[in-house]
């Protein structure tokens, strides 16, 4: 069998000697920091050569790896059925059709490679990713069982593994897999919580005598840790299968034992998505507001457990979000923990899971090469002397810092390599800090997984997913080797996108108003200072007391400022936007359109802002050069677009 060890010594060597991205972590970890401009191809395909050099690697070790197999075996397709005139037409036809479509996608694809690429959160690909993933896609390896992938399932539990050391979680102890992207972490996270939420009952209806002397209410209100613990010791029991089906895994979906699902505001629809499939219903999901900086209002929070616990109601989990889609906004994960820890002396227990589908890997900013996660000060230091953010911007600010810092202290986490791992998709995840949570489901195919207690693991087991590339797997885990985990890899990436984001955001808040070639002069309001790297704004006329009128012409740039009008070739700058209303976001907006100059009646009026929204994922505009020149390209586009949508 071709272990990982095989594969490695497969693909070093198409890696030059000055570069060499299959050597094992330890080796890495103690190498120079990668050269960060050489990892992409590059908006103008600078490293076209190498990617080049790479792929004809990739296509000679494949060969190599087939004709080892069995060289006894003779080759099979005849070299005169290969130069025979239908072939050579059929190859042609090929030839054809890659052109046909080569035109397609180039005609109106997304350019995620340019700096003139400000809307989703895509960018540029990692060449180790792009390399790793062409890799392995060619032995399409499927990472449902073990049997389907051997090697890359051993390297999808690495990627697992060096996730945990980037979220602080002990490796000892954690669970995580790849999933197909944040959604489906959420799905697999929440999944997770409601089975185990289930389970305290669920003993005492079969062996009562383990939960003596508990109330329902009490078993319901059960601290996920005491769970995990009672979970662990049913497990090694005959009744475990009994009990399951006792649970919702097997009795289904009774929303009022389980809770209610409390999440920001700003969260990700994919949560709602999920209590439906759950079948935990919209009705069950609370959300809670968020303050000015849009982070989750936690004053809010705290009340609205309290009142839950006084009605008796259980909390079946509580959700964070590290790096919110629509703002980039960091909630305060470290005083969601402090609030846990409070409510589970009081008798009130909850699962409590981050999003961090967008924001995990911004974490690696805190961790210094030594694998430990540094102070505030030294945070701030090496934010402004090694990744270059201007120190004005005070990044981070302390309950950022302490964000992140209290990661670990979740139950899960999602974290997406597809979003700011630069790598593609389909590659989320979710970890759990606790594997003995897996216990709570378990599900099992005889004719692909192998039951005897030594086997190797299964991934599927677990997943929500069925069949799954173990090349998306592999994408990652090539990244993570040459790109490590800490200040000097993924800490440097970020850091740089973290700057270019301050810039853009220092530059907009001092740009005095400039006028169109209508006569009319225009500002640039930016929404909040971010947290990350995504920011918000407005363009408004001066004087204009109308938040329809702003909307209307926001609206009008953002179309021609995107894939709505035209091809997206044609685009001088591409860019997303965002609504907020008060179905969505109360009265939280009125902070902003006060900025605007607007009244508050404006509010009641017309209830919803549209703001442009940019998310600064290209690493080449911290170059501050490069920068500028972009951000008058920038600036000329909004006022193309303006003098357009105005005339
Ligand atoms: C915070 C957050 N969670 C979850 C998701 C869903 O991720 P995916 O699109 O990979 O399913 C997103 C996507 O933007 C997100 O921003």
């Amino acid at each position: 069998m071709y272990s990982v060890k095989r594969f490695a010594c497969l693909l070093v060597v198409f890696c030059t000697s000055s570069f060499s991205f299959f050597t094992p972590v330890h080796a890495v970890q103690h190498a120079p920091p990668p050269q960060l401009d050489t990892l992409f191809l590059g908006p103008k395909a600078e490293s076209g050569d190498f990617l080049r050099e790479l792929l004809q690697s990739i296509v000679a070790e494949q060969s190599a790896w087939r004709k080892g197999f069995h060289p006894e075996d003779p080759p099979v397709i005849k070299p005169q059925t290969l130069s025979a005139p239908e072939a050579l037409a059929t190859r042609s036809g090929l030839k054809q059709q890659l052109a046909a479509l080569s035109a397609r996608l180039q005609a109106n694809s997304n350019p995620w490679f340019s700096p003139r690429y400000l809307g989703h959160m895509n960018s540029d690909l990692l060449l180790p990713a792009v390399a790793g993933y062409v890799s392995a896609m060619l032995y399409n390896q499927n990472n449902v069982v073990y049997e389907g992938g051997p090697a890359t399932t051993e390297i999808e539990l690495e990627v697992a593994e060096q996730l945990a050391g980037l979220l602080g979680y002990d490796p000892k102890t954690f669970w995580g897999n790849l999933t197909a992207g944040g959604s489906t972490a959420n799905f697999q996270a929440l999944w997770y919580a409601r089975n185990l939420k289930s389970f305290p009952l669920a003993v005492k209806a079969v062996m009562p005598e383990l939960v003596k002397g508990k109330s329902s209410h009490q078993l319901m209100n059960m601290p996920v840790q005491q769970a995990l613990e009672l979970l662990d010791r049913v497990k090694a029991d005959k009744k475990y299968e009994a009990v399951l089906r006792q649970t919702v895994k097997g009795a289904g979906v009774n929303p009022s034992r389980l809770g209610k699902l409390l999440v920001p505001q700003s969260r990700h629809y994919s949560w709602d998505k999920a209590a439906d499939v759950l079948g935990l219903g919209s009705r069950n999901i609370i959300a809670i507001p968020v303050d000015r900086n849009y982070r989750m209002d936690l004053a809010v929070l705290d009340r609205t457990i309290a009142g839950l616990a006084r009605r008796k109601i259980p909390v079946l989990a509580v959700v964070s979000v590290l790096g919110t889609t629509e703002e980039g906004a960091v909630d305060e994960v470290h005083r969601v923990a402090e609030l846990r820890r409070k409510y589970a002396e009081r008798g009130v227990g909850f699962f409590y899971h981050i999003d961090a589908a967008y924001g995990g890997y911004l974490r690696s900013m805190f961790i210094n090469p030594s694998g430990s996660f540094m102070t505030l000060d030294d945070a701030r230091k090496i934010a402004v002397e090694k990744y270059g953010i201007p120190a004005s911007c005070g990044w981070p600010d302390a309950s950022v810092y302490e964000a992140f810092k209290a990661v670990p202290e979740a139950d899960s986490v999602t974290i997406d390599p597809h979003k700011l791992g630069y790598i593609p998709y389909p590659a989320g995840a979710v970890l759990f800090k606790d594997k003995r949570i897996l216990a709570v489901q378990t599900f099992h195919a005889a004719y692909v997984q192998d039951l005897r207690k030594k086997a190797p693991v299964s991934i599927g087991h677990y997943t929500l997913e069925g069949s799954k590339a173990g090349a998306a797997a592999v994408a990652a885990w090539t990244a993570h080797q040459v790109v490590p985990l800490n200040s000097d890899g993924y800490g440097s990436l970020l850091g740089r996108t973290i700057k270019s984001t301050a810039l853009l955001y220092n530059r907009l808040t001092a740009m005095p108003p400039f006028k169109a070639a209508n006569g009319k002069s225009y500002r640039i309001i930016p929404l909040v200072k971010p947290d990350t790297n995504i920011l918000d704004y407005v363009v408004q006329e001066l004087g204009n007391p109308s938040l329809a009128a702003m909307n209307s012409l926001n609206q009008r740039i953002y179309d021609r400022c995107s894939y709505v009008s035209g091809t997206m070739t044609e685009k001088e700058i591409v860019l997303s936007k965002t609504v907020f209303s008060p179905a969505d976001y109360g009265d939280v907006p009125l902070d902003f359109i006060r900025k605007c100059g607007l009244a508050d009646s404006e509010w009641k009026k017309t209830p919803s802002v549209l703001v442009l929204r940019t998310t600064m994922m290209n690493p080449f505009l911290a170059d501050e050069e490069t920068f500028n020149n972009y951000f008058t390209i920038m600036i000329d586009a909004l006022k193309k677009a303006i003098d357009t949508v105005e005339k």
